[in-house]
């Protein structure tokens, strides 16, 4: 057994993570790029068909939409996410909402001129009010000012938690059914500064997820052999997976979301967030003890990043296969589909 230092780390992440790699590389694997996660033009392109590539809505889950600074008290900021504008602002006591971007009455975005009143938004066309927590108008500021029953927008759940700002997405409009869980380490005097990276990428959450349950990928990708699972825990949404003699392990909440701990090395969370239905946007945050050294946090993104660069060509040109031709040591990547099914909703029951 090598070393915490020896690990050579490689990630997929949108449920948490794959480490590949103990020992001797078995093969040369795919080139490590880093600059494939920092600057997307390197990346190899080489599809032409128009046509979708995958057959998932977008997912039902929790995403982030944003890092806790990156929105003030009273500040208004737009994003895509979901396939959708939405408008993300924050009350000035501080409550963060997510909200679609279009006013229900002539369609004005609501991030190109709102302005945040106490616990509301404002529509810069006409003054329409929102409550970001129910999406309602509440106020419409000339005539009568009686509001008709149909004037709201959509609303998300959204919860503030890990320093990120967190909304819940539901093709359906059906509210959440797990939770986003704490990481104590955020708060542990033992660990240090917390690190971040984020990028996009052109696939989805399913396909990320799905290398941790395609071991000869690691051999040929990553030119390393994955770590055997000693203990695996499905428990609905939940899936706990320890490895490495208990010093690995890699839970994952929803597709999408995950915690990975190597002992004495890292905590490692991650969050996919769903940009449309052939687009995701990663954040990836990294969290190792003070006794490695003030660039512990910043070695070991480095090292799970340079490992994703790998699999960047395959992910970005592949397509997928519904019925794939596997062999029988592959039965885990149809088990990993199954579970999957739970976070996807029938497309004609979509609100908007
Ligand atoms: S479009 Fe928003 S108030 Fe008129
Ligand atoms: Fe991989």
């Amino acid at each position: 057994m090598p070393k915490t230092g020896d690990l050579v780390t490689d990630v997929d992440v949108a449920e948490g993570a794959e480490i590949g790699a103990l020992g001797e590389p078995l093969t040369a694997g795919m080139p490590r790029r880093p600059d494939y996660i920092t600057n997307p033009e390197d990346r190899p392109s080489v599809r032409r068909e128009a046509r979708p590539r995958f057959p998932f809505p977008i997912p039902n889950g929790w995403f982030i939409v944003a890092k806790s600074d990156e929105v003030a008290p009273g500040e208004v900021v737009p994003r895509f996410y979901f396939d959708r504008d939405l408008v993300l602002f924050r009350t000035t006591d501080g409550t963060p909402h997510v909200i679609n971007a279009y006013c229900a009455h002539l369609g004005a975005h609501l991030a190109a001129g709102g302005r945040v009143e106490g616990d509301h938004i404002v529509c810069p066309f006409h003054g329409w009010c929102y409550d970001g927590e129910s999406g309602r108008c509440v106020t419409i500021p000339y005539g009568s000012g009686k509001i008709p029953s149909q004037a709201k927008v959509r609303a998300y759940p959204t919860i503030e938690r890990n320093r990120m700002v967190w909304a819940w997405f539901h093709l359906e409009g059906k509210p959440p059914f797990y939770d986003v869980p704490e990481v104590p380490e955020f708060d542990d005097p033992a660990f240090g500064d917390a690190y971040t990276v984020d990028f996009t990428l052109n696939t989805v959450c399913q396909e990320m997820a799905e290398n941790n349950h395609d071991p000869a990928h690691f051999q040929f990708v990553h030119g390393t052999e994955s770590i055997p699972d000693e203990d695996v825990l499905i428990d609905g949404t939940y899936k706990r997976v320890v490895g490495m003699d208990g010093r690995f392990t890699r839970e994952t909440f929803g597709l999408g979301l995950g915690v990975l701990r190597v002992k004495e090395y890292v905590t490692f969370f991650s969050s996919t967030t769903p940009v449309d239905e052939e687009h995701v946007h990663v954040r990836w945050t990294f969290l190792a003890p003070v006794t490695n050294g003030p660039e512990a946090a910043r070695a070991a993104a480095d090292s799970f990043t340079s490992g994703l660069s790998q699999d960047i060509p395959i992910w970005e040109n592949k397509r997928y296969v519904e019925r794939p031709i596997l062999i029988k040591d592959e039965r885990t990547i149809l088990d990993h589909r199954e579970w999957c099914k739970q976070f996807y909703s029938d497309p004609s029951l979509a609100i908007d």
